[in-house]
């Protein structure tokens, strides 16, 4: 765990830092935040404390009342009885993000009016600031003098990324990066050695649905958005490893520094999956390929005349063919939506049949969890034990997989 402190200034982008607070927790870190009080009118303190489990601070004249201490820390630290500089002394990097223009000069000029100003000031951790605002304040002479001056003292800048900005129809360079680069980047400053547990190891994740033509503008297909399998990707990268992920029409976008390539049918994703999986060491296949597809697809769209005899026949199953070709030291993890009924029973015959290391069983007859919602509950069915993943989040469930993952690996004497 790396002690990070979030300094949050006022500026459209603060609601991305709520973002970057929930994944640098799930990664296993310690966050406290700081917000100046501008910052609370575009976000809520209450927000960040659920997330991170600590209180907000925002006066420097405040006292903290965990005393320096960060979230998954045993006790109080407590070395200065004045206290306000106590989070400044104890944490291995601080991030100022969004930066806004007017805390940049704030910081520039050594201001100490806040809890945020005054503990970067007192800061001798790494200490990182993400700029985020209008193209137009961002390219100012003041600014770019602010964050040169900065910059001189030690100060990471973290460019902005250019694209649409919050005010309607500009676009220009001023936007917070994602959160997961300012992730790695502040990790990166922060040396944080258990960072990158899976650095190395090349993982390929299938997400979405597959598409079997009818003809050039009907498809049978399936309800998955592809949402689990991006969270698996996600937190994959998170950890180090390379990751590619294969998305059958999937309309959200990839997480940052995925390589993604895009599928329609089965037969497609088959091909893909054949082409990658020999130099991957985990597969982890989300994608709900289609079971059936039109015997024959027509070459010209059918006319509403009379009715459709649709003829359906098998598609390949992708996993039993990937698992017949596996190397030792590769890891598979098959996905199973049951409907009801002994989902548990079926979800392990299909790790017998499959011979796949772990089988991520949802019970897809709640429209709570899986297929296009954003929270799941999963059972993680293995050879030795079956692990209850309650309800929560995709990120969440998808930590849950892989730390599964990292166990199975860990056992296996094969695997690297
Ligand atoms: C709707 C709205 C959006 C704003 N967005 C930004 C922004 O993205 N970046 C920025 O630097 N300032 C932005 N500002 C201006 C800052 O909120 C303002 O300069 C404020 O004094 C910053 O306070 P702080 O730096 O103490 O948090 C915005 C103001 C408003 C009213």
């Amino acid at each position: 765990m790396a002690r990070l402190l979030l300094g949050v200034s006022g500026g459209i982008a603060a609601y991305k830092s709520l973002e970057f607070a929930r994944l640098a927790t799930l990664a296993g870190h310690g966050v406290r935040v700081l917000m100046t009080e501008n910052a609370g009118r575009f976000v809520g303190a209450a927000s960040f404390e659920g997330i991170v489990g600590a209180p907000v601070l925002v006066s420097e004249f405040e006292r903290d009342p965990l005393r320096g201490a960060f979230p998954g820390e045993v006790g109080e630290i407590g070395h200065d009885p004045i206290g306000h500089l106590e989070l400044a002394a104890n944490c291995d990097a601080f991030l100022v993000a969004p930066a806004s223009a007017n805390t940049i000069a704030k910081l520039a000029g050594g201001f100490a009016d806040s809890m945020l100003t005054t503990s970067f000031l007192a800061c001798t951790a790494p200490r990182l600031l993400a700029p985020a605002m209008n193209d137009r304040m961002y390219g100012d002479a003041a600014t770019q003098a602010n964050l040169a001056a900065l910059h001189d003292r030690g100060v990471e800048v973290i460019e902005p990324d250019e694209g649409p900005l919050a005010s309607r129809g500009e676009r220009g360079r001023g936007r917070l990066p994602d959160p997961e680069r300012l992730l790695a980047a502040v990790e990166a400053a922060a040396s944080w050695e258990g960072a990158r547990p899976w650095d190395g190891l090349s993982v390929l994740v299938t997400a979405g649905g597959t598409r079997e033509p009818i003809d050039p503008v009907r498809f049978i297909g399936n309800r998955s958005s592809g949402r689990m399998g991006i969270a698996l990707a996600g937190a994959a990268a998170r950890r180090g490893a390379s990751v590619t992920l294969l998305a059958a029409n999937v309309a959200l976008p990839a997480p940052a520094g995925v390589r993604r390539i895009d599928v329609e049918t089965t037969a497609d994703l088959q091909r893909a999956a054949a082409a990658e999986f020999p130099g991957s060491q985990i597969l982890l296949m989300a994608a709900a390929p289609a079971d059936f597809r039109p015997a024959a697809a027509s070459a010209a769209k059918l006319t509403r005349e009379g009715a459709l005899d649709l003829h359906l026949t098998p598609t390949d199953d992708i996993l039993a063919g990937l698992v017949a070709g596996r190397t030792p030291g590769q890891t598979i993890v098959g996905f199973a939506a049951e409907h009801g009924g002994d989902a548990v029973a079926r979800a392990r015959a299909k790790l017998a049949r499959k011979g796949a290391d772990l089988i991520v069983l949802n019970d897809v007859s709640d429209p709570r969890i899986g297929f296009e919602s954003a929270e799941n509950e999963v059972t993680l069915v293995a050879a030795e034990d079956e692990i209850e993943v309650p309800r929560a989040d995709k990120d969440t469930v998808a930590e849950a997989i892989l730390e599964r993952v990292d166990r199975l690996r860990a056992a296996s004497p094969t695997a690297k």
